[in-house]
């Protein structure tokens, strides 16, 4: 018999899908509000390996070309896996798909500075206004050497042509987009105020994000073209074996660098390294703009790539900063058959937990 309750409760226990299209996986977490904090319901992880046996087949890509029937197919999919009647989402975009820029005001009022925002916006967004949504947000004020005052705005512009596509997709996959965030303000929800400064390496598939977090807040971010699909790539065609095989190798093995692993780790760390190049010059420029603001404190390593086995400590020597793996599940109740999942689930998933809290706490 049909619960004559279900209609009740869904209205009062609203839980929202969050998800996040990476280049090679689509995430998704359905989240409620729990009884002391938020629950995780239930959760979808759909990857389309098709990428690792030809070069084009991404997701996305940094050209904003985006395979939309693919993606549709695989929400379509992972919904109807995931066997979740909610139909609402909350979605982010890749950095790459925003222009970021950090604007800098002396001892201004509020108002005079929107207004000054939307004056200068024009000089730092390369598309007309009008085909662009922004939005910006102070991220930091300080007084430098000289003692001049420094108010930073983050502004943040994504062209209307992308939301558009993001609507029409999950349209299509018979779901409701509910609200669209870059996504290191969903991957910052997940430190709920720590104030330890902190910079996060998402190690995705084709890219990098470096986000820097005051406060638990968002500073600032940025995005380089390597991931860990460069070390797949890297022992596949060193060893001579095709991608899959590759890829296996490099989840078992990893840069631990000792015994079996010896090999592989020569392989894959020059182009570690080349992530961790890309980092430093990350941290170069954050410190450039920001320079009132306190040196980061500790490394957090996000993304599938951040489970890659001997990872923290080749960073933290590497980076000289303390370095642990990002643990979003501790903010979560979560069904207990997940528990021997959380492990690898913490590095996959923060960006879709953190976005199906969005309802909840802002
Ligand atoms: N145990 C593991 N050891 C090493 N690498 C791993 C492990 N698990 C996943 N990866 C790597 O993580 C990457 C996928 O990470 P993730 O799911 O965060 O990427 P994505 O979000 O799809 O991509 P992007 O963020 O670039 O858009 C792949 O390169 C995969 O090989
Ligand atoms: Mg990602």
């Amino acid at each position: 018999m049909d619960n004559p309750f279900n209609f009740f409760q869904r209205t009062v226990f609203p839980s929202y899908l969050g998800v996040d299209i990476g280049t090679t996986s689509i995430k998704v977490a359905e989240v409620r509000n729990g009884k002391d904090r938020p629950e995780l319901v239930n959760y979808g992880i759909l990857e389309s390996s098709g990428y690792l046996a030809r070069e084009n087949q991404a997701l996305q890509t940094s050209s904003l070309k985006i395979f939309e029937s693919e993606i549709v197919d695989l929400l379509k999919t992972v919904v109807r896996e995931m066997g979740t009647p909610t139909k609402d989402v909350v979605a982010s975009l890749p950095l790459f798909s925003a222009f970021i820029s950090v604007l800098d005001f002396p001892r201004m009022e509020p108002r005079e500075i929107e207004h000054a925002i939307v004056y200068q916006a024009k000089q730092y967004v390369p598309l007309p206004l009008s085909e662009v949504a922004l939005d910006w947000l102070k991220v930091a004020e300080f007084e430098d050497e000289k003692g001049f005052f420094h108010q930073k705005i983050l502004l943040i512009s994504v062209p209307q042509e992308q939301i558009k596509k993001y609507q029409a997709m999950f349209a299509a996959a018979g779901l409701t987009l509910r609200a669209l965030e870059i996504e290191s303000l969903s991957l910052t929800r997940i430190f709920g105020g720590d104030p330890t400064s902190t910079m996060v390496i998402d190690i995705g598939s084709r890219s990098t994000s470096v986000v820097f977090l005051e406060k638990g807040s968002l500073v600032w971010a940025t995005q380089s073209d390597f991931g860990g699909a460069s070390l797949t790539q890297a022992l596949a065609s060193s060893l001579n074996i095709n991608p899959l095989r590759a890829e296996e190798l490099k989840k078992e093995r990893g840069v631990l660098g000792t015994g079996p692993s010896y090999e592989l780790s020569t392989i894959m760390l020059p182009f570690l390294d080349v992530i961790l190049n890309e980092v430093r010059k990350a941290q170069f420029s954050y410190g450039e703009q920001f320079p009132g603001l306190r040196k980061t404190e500790r490394v957090v390593l996000a993304g599938g790539g951040a489970n890659l086995l001997g990872l923290e400590q080749y960073v933290e020597r590497a980076l000289g900063l303390p370095t642990v793996k990002i643990s979003p599940f501790s903010r979560f109740q979560y069904p207990a058959a997940m528990e021997p999942l959380v492990g690898e689930l913490n590095a996959v998933m923060p960006i879709s937990l953190g976005l199906g809290l969005k309802e909840f706490l802002s």
